[in-house]
């Protein structure tokens, strides 16, 4: 009778452990919002319809001076950043300017080529030396 009830107890012992074990993993990996730190901003909701609004990408080219090889700035020195990194240098030397381009292309991989980089080149020299730069 007596290892009966031990028996009881023991089993019920098990249950309860492998209820927790269980129980433990299910709730594994989840946390409550009020469980976490920090509360975020609910989500916005989605549109329930197909209507959207676009509008022209924005691509920073306006401020650069205008003039020859402008285009060919925008095309070859927008790819990896801003044209922005030109304006908002102070007014550099010609030769800095063509140390620039090359570096560009030889340090960076750039890979204009050499008609285009003399274009570029020429284009900086003629608007964003401290002689020539005027915006
Ligand atoms: C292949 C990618 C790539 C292209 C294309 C590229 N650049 Fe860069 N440029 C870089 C990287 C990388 C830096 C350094 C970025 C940084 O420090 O945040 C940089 C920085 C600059 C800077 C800041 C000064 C400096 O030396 O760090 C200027 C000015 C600049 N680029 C001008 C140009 C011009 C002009 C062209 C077009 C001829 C050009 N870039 C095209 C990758 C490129």
């Amino acid at each position: 009778m007596k290892n009966k009830a031990v028996a009881i107890i023991v089993a019920a012992f098990a249950m309860a452990i492998t209820a927790g074990i269980v129980y433990a993993d299910l709730k594994k990996g989840y946390y409550a919002p009020d469980q976490l730190g920090v509360q975020q901003a609910a989500p916005a909701a989605l549109s329930t319809d197909s209507d959207y609004q676009v509008s022209a990408y924005a691509v920073p080219t306006l401020e650069l001076a205008p003039g020859d090889g402008r285009q060919d700035v925008q095309i070859y020195c927008n790819i990896c950043h801003s044209p922005r990194y030109i304006t908002m240098q102070p007014p550099l030397p010609a030769a800095t300017w063509e140390e620039e381009v090359n570096k560009m292309n030889k340090a960076y991989g750039a890979g204009i080529s050499e008609d285009t980089t003399r274009k570029i080149i020429a284009y900086l020299q003629n608007h964003y030396t401290p002689e020539t730069r005027k915006q």
